[in-house]
């Protein structure tokens, strides 16, 4: 294990009707609040009205902004920063998804930023110029769409509409003061974002076992139950939608997966998710299913490249779906335990292909993808950072993997 400097100061309330809390949790920071959620949100008038209603009793005033997407634009984010110093607001709201949560995150820090928002993001383009905030308005967090673990730790990503970059802020000011996690506003979600969602915390569990530090054993049991959890949990939730104890073991899992905990001492790179956002910046594919993509070709790209990935994989085919290893070779375990990922990618029905993701195929675009990766998500050197680190050659057989264009 690694030296590490954890820092959470998230306030987290959970449980089945904590959002009724919100009204109480505002007035401690202000009297007029934004409300941030997302563009088509008819889904959850309900929602934002009982959220709004316990506002007015509390005496905070406040001002909608209904335009996040998925994906978010800088754009809106820059449209609700003047709103926010218009309406003088005191505090940020967000009810929604990663989107909602991170866009929150970033209008709250930009309404105090000096400059242009966009130099708050860091990016492989821009990094030189980045400058993080180092103040923000506080934020209150009421997901609706357990995934990201944006309600528990210091992200934000949004995509520059103008230049087509996917980058983010990463500092621990931008925390949440509060999140308010009510597994039961998860039980109207759509199968596909049900499955999607649990799909991005699996990515994040996995990111970290596979490139993380490898000799952190009390780590390493921590993301095995994680992910036993999300995949034992999701199949029970597609089952039956409306159950609330199992959408709060999901909801609870996928919090945990990057809030910080499991990440420590590992300090670990996250190659899966630096060629996912090439994706959605370019052809704005869902975030999970860029993740389900990796998790296929990445995965048969690397799991028997050495000895010690072998031994990696098997180790994870053994601990979450019992793999016996005895009499058999690490790469055929490593191989297997990659079948049985791909395998539970179809069982939830999440597409992890270009094909089915709708991503283009011809070599035109693998080139453009591949750009935008060593532009973005790559060090120095030209190498993707991970376990070991990928150069140009090895992301051109990742893409064309994931395009279905080499075994
Ligand atoms: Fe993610």
């Amino acid at each position: 294990m690694l030296n590490f400097d954890l820092y959470n100061p998230v306030n987290i309330l959970f449980g089945e009707g904590e959002t009724d809390k919100i009204g109480a949790c505002a007035a401690k920071y202000g009297k007029k609040a934004l409300v941030v959620s997302y563009g088509d949100h008819s889904f959850m008038q309900q929602l934002l009205d009982r959220v709004e209603a316990r506002l007015t009793e509390s005496g905070v005033a406040y001002v909608e902004f209904f335009k996040v997407q998925a994906n978010p634009l800088l754009s809106h984010i820059k449209e609700a920063i003047a709103l926010c110093k218009k309406e003088q607001v005191d505090v940020c709201i967000a009810v929604g998804g990663g989107s909602e949560m991170d866009s929150t995150k970033a209008i709250a820090a930009g309404v105090l930023y000096p400059d242009d928002p966009w130099r708050m993001f860091v990016s492989r383009h821009d990094m030189e110029i980045a400058v993080p905030p180092t103040e923000t308005l506080p934020t209150i967090l009421i997901p609706t769409l357990p995934a990201t673990s944006s309600e528990m730790n210091c992200v934000a990503v949004a995509t520059n509409d103008e230049t087509q970059e996917k980058a983010y802020i990463w500092t621990p000011v931008i925390f949440p003061k509060i999140s308010i996690l009510d597994p039961s506003l998860t039980c109207s979600l759509p199968r596909f974002q049900t499955a999607v969602g649990a799909v991005d915390a699996m990515s994040h569990v996995l990111e970290a076992y596979l490139n993380g530090d490898q000799n952190s054993p009390l780590q390493d049991r921590l993301h095995e139950g994680i992910l036993v959890t999300i995949m034992a949990e999701l199949k029970e939730v597609l089952k039956d939608p409306m159950n609330v104890p199992h959408r709060a073991n999901i909801q609870w899992a996928s919090t945990l997966a990057w809030n910080g905990y499991l990440q420590a001492g590992l300090n670990p790179p996250t190659p899966m998710h630096q060629m996912g956002h090439v994706l959605s910046a370019l052809y704005n594919t869902t975030h999970g299913v860029t993740l389900a993509i990796f998790m296929d070709s990445y995965f048969r790209y690397t799991c028997s490249l050495n000895d010690e990935r072998a031994a990696r994989f098997a180790l994870l085919g053994e601990k979450i779906f019992g793999l016996a290893r005895a009499g058999r070779t690490d790469a055929q375990v490593a191989s297997e335990t990659v079948e049985r990922i791909v395998a539970f990618m179809d069982e939830v029905e999440v597409p992890h292909t270009f094909a089915t993701a709708g991503v283009p195929t011809d070599d035109a675009s693998l080139d453009k993808i591949t750009g935008e990766i060593l532009r973005h998500g790559c060090d120095a050197a030209g190498n993707l950072p991970s376990i070991p680190p990928i150069g140009k050659n090895g992301i051109v057989k990742v893409l064309r993997m994931a395009a279905g264009r080499e075994d």
